[in-house]
């Protein structure tokens, strides 16, 4: 008999054919998020659960007794609440390396675009403020031969180093939990502690996943660190920085510019105080968002769900369930 599985977003005709093969899928088809409580009743009966971005914790656990693999559309799996998860005997997958390169194509979008002010520009010939005498009043800084720090340097960190080596002329910085021997040879990246490369870099860019160790890792003291031209960019998760010292950092120009994808609380609310900065630009967390990239996560995901729910072990299981 097929293991019952519960779909609690939009995917691609194909990545649903190929679940309805090994399945049988019970899928959410409204366009706004499943509410809590209907959730809890869909899970009832599921083996499977694919997502993306859902809080797994107790609460929901308890209420699905069957369950044995969550399946994340995401690298990103701090939603996630590991112990919650090996109490119930739910193991957890997420998609990795389909996504590295369309992530780190989006830094490079974050940087530039932060660097040469595009957003804040767009605007002011769509308001018609373009005029002759305009002239250093439009200036940005340069992102070819800046430094550049990357702080967590996985796949993502790598392909943004290597777009900043080899296309941008960059020097590349960087801080890790390990060192990349191959990184510092083919980019010629130097490895810093965090305290060096925030003192160094002309560009910050935040990509280490969010954990325990990682929450409000760039905070008031690090702000102070970077240099007033800094320009920083966070890619990984609104919690690993503290949001209210980057505001206060941007206000007072103890950096230069932010660009972010990601946010403590998202969508970002109404009235929110970086609406307000014209030196942040502001994404709403698409860093993985072309179709071609989210078509393949999906896939990646639906793939890790099947191969779990078939007793095989699959693609990506997320490190902390490993043996
Ligand atoms: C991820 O995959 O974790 C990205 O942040 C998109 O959610």
């Amino acid at each position: 008999m097929k293991p019952t599985i519960f779909v609690d977003r939009a995917i691609p005709d194909a990545v649903m054919s190929y679940l309805r093969e090994h399945c049988t899928v019970d899928a959410w088809t409204e366009e706004d998020t499943v509410p809590r409580g209907e959730l809890h009743k869909r899970l009832a009966a599921a083996e499977g659960y694919l997502t993306s971005g859902r809080r797994i914790d107790d609460e929901l656990l308890a209420a699905a007794p069957k369950l044995k693999v969550v399946s994340t559309i995401s690298v990103g799996y701090n939603h996630f609440d590991i112990g919650a998860m090996k109490r119930h005997g739910v193991t957890g997958t997420h998609t990795p390396e389909v996504l590295d390169e369309t992530v780190a194509d989006l830094v490079f979008a974050l940087m530039l675009g932060s660097a040469r002010r595009v957003a804040e520009l767009d605007r002011y010939v769509r308001d018609g403020l373009w005029k002759r005498g305009d002239g250093d009043n439009l200036f940005g800084i340069d992102v070819h031969s800046a430094s550049l720090g990357i702080i967590g340097m996985g796949r993502i960190g790598e392909a943004v180093a290597r777009r900043a080596a080899l296309g941008f002329g960059m020097k590349v910085n960087y801080h890790n939990r390990s060192r990349k021997p191959e990184a510092e040879a083919k980019y010629g990246a130097a490895y810093m502690a965090l305290d060096e490369l925030l003192s160094a870099s002309d560009y910050v860019v935040l990509l280490a996943p969010l954990t325990n160790e990682t929450k409000g890792l760039i905070g008031k003291r690090e702000f102070g660190l970077m240099k007033p031209s800094a320009i920083f960019i966070n890619a990984s998760r609104g919690a690993t920085i503290d949001e209210e010292a980057l505001i206060e950092a941007l206000q007072k120009g103890t950096i230069r510019a932010a660009g972010l994808d990601v946010y403590q609380q998202e969508p970002l609310p109404a009235e929110h105080p970086l609406l307000a900065l014209p030196n942040a630009l502001l994404l709403p967390h698409i860093g993985s968002a072309t179709t071609k990239t989210r078509e393949d996560m999906a896939m990646l995901a639906a793939r890790n769900l099947v191969a779990a729910l078939q007793g095989e072990e699959p693609p990506h299981r997320v490190p902390e369930f490993k043996n």
